[in-house]
């Protein structure tokens, strides 16, 4: 592949190579090397025009283990706000012949036309409602290190499905990688369509389908988005699909839980379960993001997992 924009373009066995590689840099870390020479030489740019923690600080910390050289670029700080369009912005970083450009944009698509306007490889760090490619390939990969496999899981994905750019990649990735997918929401905070989203079940008790899972994705509430208050608002939000120690009971034995960060805490999720040490993988989604990252720019700009030595 040239981008990763649009994870339903990966097949099994590119994201088997995506999830294989990243767990290679995973023994380069644990043996303390972290910094690798890789990447030398090739200049990647992220440009985040919309706020960002976890993605756009481990893309720059995958970047420095890799060797490349960065440039922090967008937002208020750019000539976007006289009034420059992306199109001419692009165009102006391409003078400087960088050989991949990072995107986080509110709107859905930009990162296609980016690609489509330079000749720089690009990656999705989240476009409006649309695609999080890389969120849904830690999220794989910190599900699989959990759980041992990725075939066969049963995993929900509870909460504000309608606004979620995560789902638009997590649902269709993990239904290639062989899991079984159900949606849980209230019906406003579900698409027109969730079955477009490629899911194979879809319901709006959480109760009710918890004890049948192996893995609960809880979403954030995503405020920003929504014009109107969540179902009918955040205390009854909570009361129903919140998880929180009570609910827990409800859970199996081993199922763990994710959250793509950042947290509404006590909301989607107590603190309890937040943290839970044996349940949340939370935190290892986070470290997940540096190896997945460093496996995409290593691969699409030539790398082979054969030439990690791991
Ligand atoms: N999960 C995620 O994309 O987090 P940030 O918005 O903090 O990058």
């Amino acid at each position: 592949h040239r981008h990763l924009i649009d994870l339903r373009e990966y097949s099994a066995d590119d994201i088997t190579l995506l999830l294989d590689t990243a767990d290679r840099f995973r023994s380069v870390n644990e043996r303390r090397i972290k910094k690798v020479p890789t990447l030398k030489g090739f200049t990647v740019v992220n440009m985040f025009n919309e706020p960002s923690t976890r993605t756009r600080s481990s893309f720059e910390i995958a970047q420095k283990r890799l060797s490349c050289d960065t440039l922090n670029f967008g937002g208020s700080s750019t000539s976007a706000v006289k009034g420059e369009s992306l199109t001419d912005t692009v165009q102006t970083l391409c003078a400087y012949k960088v050989d991949m450009i990072v995107v986080r944009d509110r709107h859905a698509g930009a990162p296609h036309h980016i690609a489509k306007v330079s000749g720089a490889h690009v990656i999705d760090a989240g476009d409006g409602k649309h695609q999080h490619p890389t969120q849904a390939l830690l999220d794989l990969l910190s599900i699989r290190k959990a759980k041992g496999s990725l075939e066969g899981l049963r995993v929900g994905i509870v909460g504000d499905i309608a606004h979620s750019r995560v789902c638009g990649s997590l649902v269709p990735g993990l239904a290639t990688m062989g899991c079984e997918v159900t949606l849980i929401a209230p019906r406003t905070l579900l698409p027109a369509a969730p079955e477009a989203l490629g899911a194979h079940h879809v319901t709006t008790d959480l109760d009710e389908a918890l004890p049948e899972l192996d893995v609960v994705y809880m979403l954030r509430i995503q405020q920003e988005r929504l014009e109107n208050s969540p179902f009918p608002n955040l205390r009854e939000y909570q009361m129903l699909y919140g998880l929180d120690r009570n609910r827990e009971r409800l859970m199996r034995p081993d199922a763990i839980v994710c959250h793509p960060g950042p947290v509404n805490r006590g909301v989607e999720l107590d603190s309890h379960m937040l943290y839970h040490p044996e349940r949340s993988v939370i935190i290892d989604q986070v470290y997940s993001g540096i190896l997945v990252r460093m496996a995409a720019m290593y691969l699409l700009l030539g790398g082979s997992e054969d030439g990690i030595s791991a």
